[in-house]
């Protein structure tokens, strides 16, 4: 069976144009088994989708069909399989640059998540560029491996990091962070949307602000991805890195764009097979980008399932689900204000997906389980962004998060629970 030219069912209950901000969600629901489980008895509530997203039959699909029909390594002239498999991967390639807007798919490098796409962009272009004395821009909102590979190599390097600032609603403050740059500025690397209060940045302007000063931007898209459109030639950025899981792919790939020119001047990440043109123990040559990126036997059937979802996402419209998702956000951040005596956190006017919230005198890991004993799964604690927690006094939140698939009913379901804790604890 040959499975390359693998495409979408129809899926008929999309063509209904005339409703450009409307989901079908109840019949999305139906493309992703889990949703379906039951625990403690419960339906489930997904609401950890800035941790990972749900994933549809086609990706659950394409992953085992992979490993049926196509399991090989890439090299495509030794048999019929290898080319599948080839095929399969450099299909992905080539839905990833659709999806992010990429020039050319050979500005698309496969990498096992966002963090392995930030390390990687520090330890090639950041090795390259950041010397004894240089800076590195980076703003309060980073998660933390958007911190620690720019913090390691500032500390071998003798460099500075500069942390442009948020104001109280969490949204950075454009005019400070301006301020950051000087002659020693060497790159910017910043989120797109904040994983812990879901502010979407201003990424367009400060990548502008950026290449005035002539420095170079690398964009964290782990938590954008799947709530907005992304065209990384409007964007301008030059650096671009999201995970599959993220994105209702698999874990264990993910993807960073460069652009071409950049990339091509870039020296490997790490060495060994795949990534090179001709080996002799004087000397190494290298393969051009991507290959010479990808060192070893990549996540073939990771990133075919991968395309998959970018593929799904794309015949649904990233257009649509940011208006939903826009929706269910406004409708949720409402609902949450009856809650008594709960504080969200992160309340700026771009915002998308994630609902922080503190209840007062109620600890937030009590919070967790009390949702999950009614099926409700939240992620409670730092979410790995300590930084911009502790700039609004806190150690930890629950953090609810949507994903498409949510409805207006699971957050009603949520804050009905909420309530009854926060009344319990109360009197
Ligand atoms: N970065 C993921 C989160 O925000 C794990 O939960």
């Amino acid at each position: 069976m040959i499975i390359n030219n693998w495409s979408l069912e129809p899926m008929p209950y999309l063509e209904d144009r005339r409703m450009p901000g409307w989901i079908p969600v109840h019949l999305i629901r139906r493309d992703f088994p889990i949703l379906s489980e039951r625990i403690n008895g419960k339906q489930l509530v997904w609401l950890d989708n800035a941790a990972t997203t749900q994933k549809p039959n086609c990706v659950i699909n394409r992953l085992a069909d992979f490993y049926r029909y196509e399991n090989s390594n890439v090299h495509r002239g030794a048999h019929t399989l290898a080319a599948r498999a080839t095929d399969a991967y450099e299909d992905a390639r080539k839905a990833a640059a659709r999806f992010l807007h990429a020039k050319d798919s050979s500005e698309i490098v496969f990498v096992r998540g966002t963090t392995e796409a930030i390390n990687l962009a520090a330890r090639t272009y950041g090795s390259r560029q950041i010397g004894f004395g240089d800076e590195l821009i980076i703003t309060n909102l980073e998660h933390h491996a958007n911190i620690v590979p720019w913090q390691q190599l500032c500390e071998e390097r003798e460099a500075f990091l500069r942390v442009a600032p948020v104001d109280d609603t969490g949204q950075i403050i454009l005019e400070e962070y301006e301020k950051l740059f000087c002659r020693r500025t060497k790159l910017v690397a910043l989120t797109h949307v904040s994983n812990a209060l879901g502010t979407v940045a201003p990424v367009k302007e400060m990548i502008r602000i950026a290449h005035s000063h002539g420095v170079k931007v690398l964009v964290d898209g782990a938590q954008a991805v799947s709530h907005l459109p992304v065209d990384v030639q409007d964007l301008d950025c030059d650096f671009y890195a999201f995970s599959g899981h993220k994105i209702y792919g698999p874990t264990g790939i993910g993807v960073l764009y460069g652009k071409g020119e950049l990339l091509r001047e870039l020296p490997p990440y790490q060495g060994g097979g795949n990534m090179i043109a001709d080996v002799t123990f004087e000397k190494t040559r290298y393969q051009e980008a991507p290959a010479r990126f990808e060192a070893g036997t990549g996540s073939i059937g990771d990133a075919a399932a991968l395309g998959a979802a970018l593929n799904y996402v794309d015949s649904i419209g990233m257009d649509r689900i940011a208006r939903y998702e826009h929706e269910l956000t406004e409708y949720a951040m409402k609902r949450l204000m009856t809650v008594p005596n709960l504080t969200p956190v992160g309340t700026a006017e771009a915002k998308t997906s994630i609902l922080s919230f503190v209840i007062k005198n109620i600890p937030n890991e009590t919070v967790g389980k009390a949702l999950n004993e009614e099926g409700i799964a939240v992620r409670t604690g730092h979410h790995c962004a300590q930084p911009i927690l502790r700039r609004f006094g806190l150690e930890s939140t629950v953090r609810p998060s949507l994903a498409f698939y949510n409805t207006k009913e699971e957050i009603d379901q949520l804050v009905s629970v909420l309530a009854r804790i926060s009344r319990s604890c109360t009197v």
